[in-house]
Protein backbone atom coordinates (compact mmCIF):
# COMPACT_ATOMS: atom_id res chain seq x y z
CA UNK A 1 0.00 0.00 0.00
CA UNK A 2 1.23 3.42 -1.30
CA UNK A 3 0.42 6.28 1.96
CA UNK A 4 3.53 7.69 3.59
CA UNK A 5 4.71 10.24 1.21
CA UNK A 6 8.76 11.98 1.66
CA UNK A 7 9.02 15.79 0.99
CA UNK A 8 12.58 16.94 -0.39
CA UNK A 9 13.05 20.46 0.01
CA UNK A 10 11.47 22.54 2.76
CA UNK A 11 10.65 25.59 0.32
CA UNK A 12 7.17 27.07 -0.99
CA UNK A 13 5.65 24.64 -2.70
CA UNK A 14 6.66 22.18 -0.51
CA UNK A 15 4.62 23.73 2.49
CA UNK A 16 1.09 23.58 -0.31
CA UNK A 17 2.23 19.73 -0.96
CA UNK A 18 2.31 18.76 3.25
CA UNK A 19 -0.71 20.95 3.90
CA UNK A 20 -2.60 19.21 1.34
CA UNK A 21 -1.11 15.42 2.66
CA UNK A 22 -2.65 16.62 5.80
CA UNK A 23 -6.03 16.96 5.01
CA UNK A 24 -5.67 13.35 3.28
CA UNK A 25 -7.20 10.69 4.77
CA UNK A 26 -5.33 8.22 2.72
CA UNK A 27 -2.24 9.53 2.69
CA UNK A 28 0.40 10.62 5.21
CA UNK A 29 2.90 12.73 5.11
CA UNK A 30 5.67 11.08 7.16
CA UNK A 31 9.30 12.89 6.28
CA UNK A 32 10.69 16.11 5.25
CA UNK A 33 14.38 16.41 4.02
CA UNK A 34 16.30 19.65 3.78
CA UNK A 35 19.88 20.85 3.55
CA UNK A 36 19.36 22.07 7.32
CA UNK A 37 18.07 19.95 10.13
CA UNK A 38 17.05 22.73 12.18
CA UNK A 39 14.11 23.82 8.91
CA UNK A 40 13.21 20.26 8.44
CA UNK A 41 12.32 20.22 12.23
CA UNK A 42 10.46 23.67 11.98
CA UNK A 43 9.19 22.35 8.81
CA UNK A 44 7.56 18.98 10.09
CA UNK A 45 6.48 20.23 13.18
CA UNK A 46 4.60 22.97 11.20
CA UNK A 47 3.16 20.44 8.65
CA UNK A 48 2.55 16.74 11.20
CA UNK A 49 4.94 15.31 10.11
CA UNK A 50 6.53 11.90 11.98
CA UNK A 51 10.50 12.18 11.02
CA UNK A 52 13.07 15.36 9.82
CA UNK A 53 15.87 14.84 7.98
CA UNK A 54 18.73 17.11 7.62
CA UNK A 55 19.22 15.65 4.23
CA UNK A 56 17.84 14.29 1.36
CA UNK A 57 19.25 11.11 1.06
CA UNK A 58 18.34 9.60 4.46
CA UNK A 59 14.30 10.31 3.37
CA UNK A 60 15.63 8.02 0.09
CA UNK A 61 17.11 5.76 2.93
CA UNK A 62 14.12 5.49 4.65
CA UNK A 63 12.67 2.27 4.13
CA UNK A 64 8.69 3.35 5.33
CA UNK A 65 8.67 6.19 2.89
CA UNK A 66 6.75 5.01 -0.51
CA UNK A 67 6.95 8.15 -2.55
CA UNK A 68 9.15 10.78 -2.64
CA UNK A 69 8.11 14.27 -3.97
CA UNK A 70 11.05 16.48 -5.15
CA UNK A 71 10.36 20.34 -4.38
CA UNK A 72 14.00 21.43 -5.47
CA UNK A 73 14.90 24.30 -8.00
CA UNK A 74 14.95 22.98 -11.30
CA UNK A 75 18.55 22.66 -11.63
CA UNK A 76 18.15 20.74 -8.34
CA UNK A 77 15.74 17.98 -9.90
CA UNK A 78 18.12 15.89 -12.15
CA UNK A 79 20.63 14.56 -8.74
CA UNK A 80 17.73 14.62 -6.22
CA UNK A 81 15.94 12.19 -8.60
CA UNK A 82 18.82 9.93 -9.36
CA UNK A 83 19.48 9.30 -6.31
CA UNK A 84 15.63 8.72 -5.67
CA UNK A 85 15.87 5.94 -8.26
CA UNK A 86 19.18 4.21 -7.45
CA UNK A 87 18.03 4.34 -3.83
CA UNK A 88 14.37 2.08 -5.27
CA UNK A 89 12.32 4.94 -4.19
CA UNK A 90 9.62 6.02 -6.81
CA UNK A 91 9.47 9.63 -7.00
CA UNK A 92 7.22 12.67 -8.07
CA UNK A 93 9.42 15.00 -9.61
CA UNK A 94 8.18 19.14 -9.33
CA UNK A 95 7.27 20.56 -12.40
CA UNK A 96 9.47 21.42 -14.88
CA UNK A 97 10.83 17.75 -14.74
CA UNK A 98 14.16 18.68 -15.77
CA UNK A 99 16.22 21.35 -17.19
CA UNK A 100 15.90 19.65 -20.86
CA UNK A 101 15.15 16.48 -23.09
CA UNK A 102 18.59 15.21 -22.38
CA UNK A 103 18.56 14.90 -18.77
CA UNK A 104 14.50 13.70 -18.83
CA UNK A 105 15.66 10.91 -21.02
CA UNK A 106 18.43 10.12 -18.65
CA UNK A 107 16.18 9.82 -15.96
CA UNK A 108 13.66 7.81 -17.48
CA UNK A 109 15.97 5.76 -18.67
CA UNK A 110 17.39 4.61 -15.34
CA UNK A 111 13.83 5.03 -13.68
CA UNK A 112 12.68 2.09 -16.46
CA UNK A 113 16.11 -0.17 -16.11
CA UNK A 114 15.71 -0.48 -12.19
CA UNK A 115 11.81 -0.49 -12.73
CA UNK A 116 11.12 2.64 -10.35
CA UNK A 117 8.30 4.77 -10.65
CA UNK A 118 9.39 8.97 -11.80
CA UNK A 119 6.57 11.09 -12.51
CA UNK A 120 5.77 14.76 -13.22
CA UNK A 121 4.02 16.77 -10.64
CA UNK A 122 1.96 18.72 -13.29
CA UNK A 123 -1.15 19.06 -11.96
CA UNK A 124 -3.57 19.78 -14.32
CA UNK A 125 -2.59 16.67 -15.91
CA UNK A 126 -4.21 14.71 -13.43
CA UNK A 127 -7.36 16.96 -12.37
CA UNK A 128 -10.82 16.46 -13.00
CA UNK A 129 -11.12 19.56 -15.32
CA UNK A 130 -9.41 17.45 -17.71
CA UNK A 131 -11.78 14.80 -18.78
CA UNK A 132 -14.38 17.50 -18.12
CA UNK A 133 -12.94 19.98 -20.87
CA UNK A 134 -12.14 16.91 -22.89
CA UNK A 135 -15.14 15.82 -22.99
CA UNK A 136 -17.30 18.60 -23.63
CA UNK A 137 -15.17 19.15 -26.53
CA UNK A 138 -15.32 15.56 -27.55
CA UNK A 139 -19.45 16.33 -27.80
CA UNK A 140 -19.20 18.56 -30.46
CA UNK A 141 -20.60 21.89 -28.18
CA UNK A 142 -17.96 24.17 -29.89
CA UNK A 143 -17.68 22.37 -33.36
CA UNK A 144 -14.06 21.46 -34.19
CA UNK A 145 -11.85 23.58 -32.18
CA UNK A 146 -9.48 25.69 -34.41
CA UNK A 147 -7.25 28.21 -31.86
CA UNK A 148 -6.38 28.17 -28.40
CA UNK A 149 -5.04 31.53 -26.83
CA UNK A 150 -4.09 31.28 -23.15
CA UNK A 151 -1.81 33.21 -20.85
CA UNK A 152 0.00 33.04 -17.51
CA UNK A 153 1.87 35.86 -15.96
CA UNK A 154 2.71 36.23 -12.26
CA UNK A 155 5.04 39.03 -10.84
CA UNK A 156 7.69 36.49 -9.29
CA UNK A 157 11.01 37.89 -10.63
CA UNK A 158 12.16 38.75 -6.94
CA UNK A 159 12.30 34.38 -6.49
CA UNK A 160 15.89 33.48 -6.67
CA UNK A 161 15.14 30.13 -8.47
CA UNK A 162 13.06 32.18 -11.13
CA UNK A 163 15.94 34.47 -11.52
CA UNK A 164 18.81 32.97 -11.45
CA UNK A 165 20.20 31.09 -14.43
CA UNK A 166 21.52 28.19 -12.48
CA UNK A 167 19.00 27.47 -10.97
CA UNK A 168 17.09 26.94 -13.93
CA UNK A 169 14.95 29.89 -13.79
CA UNK A 170 13.14 32.03 -16.31
CA UNK A 171 9.30 32.14 -17.45
CA UNK A 172 9.51 28.63 -19.69
CA UNK A 173 10.42 26.19 -16.82
CA UNK A 174 8.23 28.25 -14.36
CA UNK A 175 4.81 28.85 -16.39
CA UNK A 176 5.48 28.14 -19.90
CA UNK A 177 5.26 24.39 -19.07
CA UNK A 178 1.77 24.75 -17.88
CA UNK A 179 0.87 26.61 -20.87
CA UNK A 180 2.53 23.76 -23.79
CA UNK A 181 0.95 21.06 -21.13
CA UNK A 182 -2.63 22.88 -21.69
CA UNK A 183 -3.02 22.83 -25.08
CA UNK A 184 -1.27 19.20 -25.26
CA UNK A 185 -4.16 18.20 -23.23
CA UNK A 186 -6.96 19.64 -25.33
CA UNK A 187 -5.29 19.43 -28.96
CA UNK A 188 -4.16 16.20 -30.52
CA UNK A 189 -2.35 16.73 -33.16
CA UNK A 190 1.38 17.56 -33.04
CA UNK A 191 2.90 20.81 -33.56
CA UNK A 192 4.32 21.23 -36.71
CA UNK A 193 6.03 24.64 -36.76
CA UNK A 194 6.44 27.15 -34.29
CA UNK A 195 6.99 31.37 -33.92
CA UNK A 196 8.55 32.09 -30.69
CA UNK A 197 10.37 35.10 -29.37
CA UNK A 198 11.10 36.03 -25.86
CA UNK A 199 12.73 38.85 -23.51
CA UNK A 200 15.86 37.80 -21.29
CA UNK A 201 16.31 39.43 -18.29
CA UNK A 202 19.04 41.30 -16.80
CA UNK A 203 20.03 37.91 -14.75
CA UNK A 204 20.27 36.29 -18.57
CA UNK A 205 16.87 34.10 -17.90
CA UNK A 206 13.44 34.20 -20.23
CA UNK A 207 11.49 36.90 -18.41
CA UNK A 208 8.48 37.00 -21.02
CA UNK A 209 7.67 34.70 -23.90
CA UNK A 210 5.41 34.32 -26.93
CA UNK A 211 4.87 30.63 -28.72
CA UNK A 212 2.73 29.97 -31.24
CA UNK A 213 2.09 26.53 -32.40
CA UNK A 214 0.45 25.44 -36.01
CA UNK A 215 -0.63 21.74 -35.29
CA UNK A 216 -0.55 18.83 -38.30
CA UNK A 217 -4.72 19.59 -37.94
CA UNK A 218 -4.43 23.43 -38.83
CA UNK A 219 -4.87 24.05 -35.10
CA UNK A 220 -2.75 27.11 -34.20
CA UNK A 221 -2.19 27.80 -30.24
CA UNK A 222 -0.72 31.31 -29.88
CA UNK A 223 0.10 31.35 -25.94
CA UNK A 224 2.17 33.94 -23.97
CA UNK A 225 3.89 33.14 -20.17
CA UNK A 226 5.75 35.76 -17.96
CA UNK A 227 7.63 35.58 -15.06
CA UNK A 228 7.94 39.90 -15.02
CA UNK A 229 3.71 40.39 -14.15
CA UNK A 230 0.82 39.66 -13.39
CA UNK A 231 -1.64 38.10 -15.50
CA UNK A 232 -5.66 37.43 -16.22
CA UNK A 233 -4.41 33.74 -17.04
CA UNK A 234 -7.48 32.34 -18.13
CA UNK A 235 -7.54 30.24 -21.78
CA UNK A 236 -9.72 29.72 -24.15
CA UNK A 237 -10.42 27.21 -26.85
CA UNK A 238 -12.14 28.29 -30.00
CA UNK A 239 -14.19 25.77 -32.53
CA UNK A 240 -16.03 26.27 -35.49
CA UNK A 241 -19.31 26.88 -32.99
CA UNK A 242 -18.46 28.41 -30.13
CA UNK A 243 -15.56 28.52 -27.10
CA UNK A 244 -14.55 27.55 -24.01
CA UNK A 245 -13.64 29.95 -21.64
CA UNK A 246 -10.95 28.38 -17.94
CA UNK A 247 -11.31 31.13 -15.67
CA UNK A 248 -8.00 29.81 -14.78
CA UNK A 249 -5.16 28.26 -16.98
CA UNK A 250 -4.03 26.38 -14.29
CA UNK A 251 -6.59 25.41 -11.81
CA UNK A 252 -10.02 26.92 -12.91
CA UNK A 253 -13.08 26.96 -10.80
CA UNK A 254 -15.45 27.23 -14.05
CA UNK A 255 -15.38 26.72 -17.68
CA UNK A 256 -17.87 28.49 -20.03
CA UNK A 257 -19.62 27.12 -22.78
CA UNK A 258 -20.40 30.15 -24.56
CA UNK A 259 -21.63 29.39 -28.50
CA UNK A 260 -22.27 33.56 -29.97
CA UNK A 261 -19.91 35.96 -28.64
CA UNK A 262 -20.43 36.76 -25.30
CA UNK A 263 -23.44 34.55 -24.26
CA UNK A 264 -22.76 31.51 -21.88
CA UNK A 265 -24.77 29.01 -22.70
CA UNK A 266 -23.27 26.82 -19.87
CA UNK A 267 -21.15 27.03 -16.88
CA UNK A 268 -19.46 24.13 -15.46
CA UNK A 269 -18.47 24.19 -12.03
CA UNK A 270 -15.04 22.30 -11.07
CA UNK A 271 -15.71 19.79 -7.98
CA UNK A 272 -14.56 20.95 -4.80
CA UNK A 273 -10.74 20.06 -3.89
CA UNK A 274 -8.35 20.42 -1.24
CA UNK A 275 -5.68 22.15 -3.43
CA UNK A 276 -5.95 20.25 -6.47
CA UNK A 277 -2.32 18.61 -5.46
CA UNK A 278 -4.48 15.38 -3.89
CA UNK A 279 -5.33 14.15 -7.60
CA UNK A 280 -1.36 13.63 -8.17
CA UNK A 281 -0.72 11.73 -5.27
CA UNK A 282 -3.10 9.57 -5.86
CA UNK A 283 -2.20 9.07 -9.31
CA UNK A 284 0.95 8.01 -8.23
CA UNK A 285 -0.17 5.91 -5.43
CA UNK A 286 -2.90 4.08 -8.33
CA UNK A 287 -0.20 3.67 -11.00
CA UNK A 288 2.23 1.90 -8.46
CA UNK A 289 -0.01 -0.22 -6.63
CA UNK A 290 -0.86 -1.16 -10.60
CA UNK A 291 2.94 -2.10 -10.85
CA UNK A 292 3.50 0.44 -13.32
CA UNK A 293 6.56 2.85 -13.69
CA UNK A 294 4.66 6.16 -15.58
CA UNK A 295 1.09 7.13 -14.77
CA UNK A 296 -0.99 7.24 -17.43
CA UNK A 297 -2.20 10.78 -16.89
CA UNK A 298 1.32 12.05 -17.22
CA UNK A 299 3.74 9.16 -19.22
CA UNK A 300 7.43 9.51 -19.83
CA UNK A 301 6.36 9.82 -23.66
CA UNK A 302 4.46 12.82 -22.85
CA UNK A 303 7.21 14.36 -20.25
CA UNK A 304 9.52 13.95 -23.26
CA UNK A 305 7.36 15.46 -25.89
CA UNK A 306 6.60 18.71 -23.64
CA UNK A 307 10.92 18.70 -22.79
CA UNK A 308 11.38 18.94 -26.46
CA UNK A 309 9.44 21.60 -26.95
CA UNK A 310 11.19 23.66 -24.81
CA UNK A 311 14.11 22.55 -26.24
CA UNK A 312 13.39 24.13 -29.37
CA UNK A 313 12.02 27.01 -27.53
CA UNK A 314 14.97 28.00 -26.24
CA UNK A 315 16.91 26.87 -29.34
CA UNK A 316 14.86 29.62 -31.27
CA UNK A 317 15.99 32.09 -28.81
CA UNK A 318 19.14 31.47 -28.57
CA UNK A 319 19.42 29.88 -25.20
CA UNK A 320 20.42 26.16 -24.92
CA UNK A 321 18.70 25.23 -21.55
CA UNK A 322 21.44 23.79 -20.19
CA UNK A 323 22.62 27.16 -18.61
N1 LIG B 1 2.88 22.95 -8.68
C1 LIG B 1 2.92 24.24 -8.46
O1 LIG B 1 1.89 24.92 -8.37
C2 LIG B 1 4.24 24.90 -8.26
C3 LIG B 1 4.29 26.22 -7.80
C4 LIG B 1 5.55 26.78 -7.54
C5 LIG B 1 6.69 26.04 -7.80
N2 LIG B 1 6.60 24.79 -8.28
C6 LIG B 1 7.81 23.98 -8.58
O2 LIG B 1 8.32 23.49 -7.33
C7 LIG B 1 9.74 23.48 -7.37
C8 LIG B 1 10.28 24.29 -6.19
O3 LIG B 1 9.76 25.59 -6.25
P1 LIG B 1 9.55 26.48 -4.92
O4 LIG B 1 8.84 27.71 -5.36
O5 LIG B 1 8.98 25.65 -3.84
O6 LIG B 1 11.08 26.83 -4.60
P2 LIG B 1 11.69 27.40 -3.25
O7 LIG B 1 10.64 27.99 -2.39
O8 LIG B 1 12.85 28.22 -3.66
O9 LIG B 1 12.17 26.08 -2.49
C9 LIG B 1 13.06 25.20 -3.04
C10 LIG B 1 13.74 24.41 -1.92
O10 LIG B 1 14.77 23.67 -2.55
C11 LIG B 1 15.84 23.47 -1.65
N3 LIG B 1 17.11 23.77 -2.35
C12 LIG B 1 18.06 22.86 -2.65
N4 LIG B 1 19.08 23.43 -3.29
C13 LIG B 1 18.79 24.72 -3.41
C14 LIG B 1 19.48 25.82 -3.97
N5 LIG B 1 20.68 25.69 -4.56
N6 LIG B 1 18.90 27.03 -3.91
C15 LIG B 1 17.69 27.17 -3.36
N7 LIG B 1 16.97 26.14 -2.82
C16 LIG B 1 17.53 24.94 -2.82
C17 LIG B 1 15.57 24.36 -0.45
O11 LIG B 1 15.09 23.50 0.56
P3 LIG B 1 15.99 23.04 1.80
O12 LIG B 1 16.79 24.26 2.18
O13 LIG B 1 14.96 22.68 2.78
O14 LIG B 1 16.85 21.91 1.36
C18 LIG B 1 14.45 25.27 -0.89
O15 LIG B 1 13.60 25.64 0.15
C19 LIG B 1 10.14 23.98 -8.75
O16 LIG B 1 10.28 22.87 -9.59
C20 LIG B 1 8.93 24.80 -9.20
O17 LIG B 1 8.75 24.91 -10.60
C21 LIG B 1 5.40 24.19 -8.50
Amino acid sequence: MIKNIGIIGAGHIAEKAATTLAAMDDMNFLAIGSRSLEKAQAFAARFGAERAYGSYQEVFSDPDVDLVYIALPHSCHFEAACDAINAGKPCLVEKSFMMNSTEAASIIALARSKGVFVAEAIWPRYMPVRQIARELIESGIIGTPRMVNATLAYEVSSKERVLRPELGGGALLDLGVYLLNFVRMYIDSPVERLNTSCVISDTGVDATESITMIHSDGTMASVQASAWCQGGNEAVIAGTTGYLVFDDLINPRHIRVCRKRHVVEQEITLPEQITGFEYEFRACRDAIEAGLVEPPQMPHSEILYIMHLMDRLRAEWGYNGKH
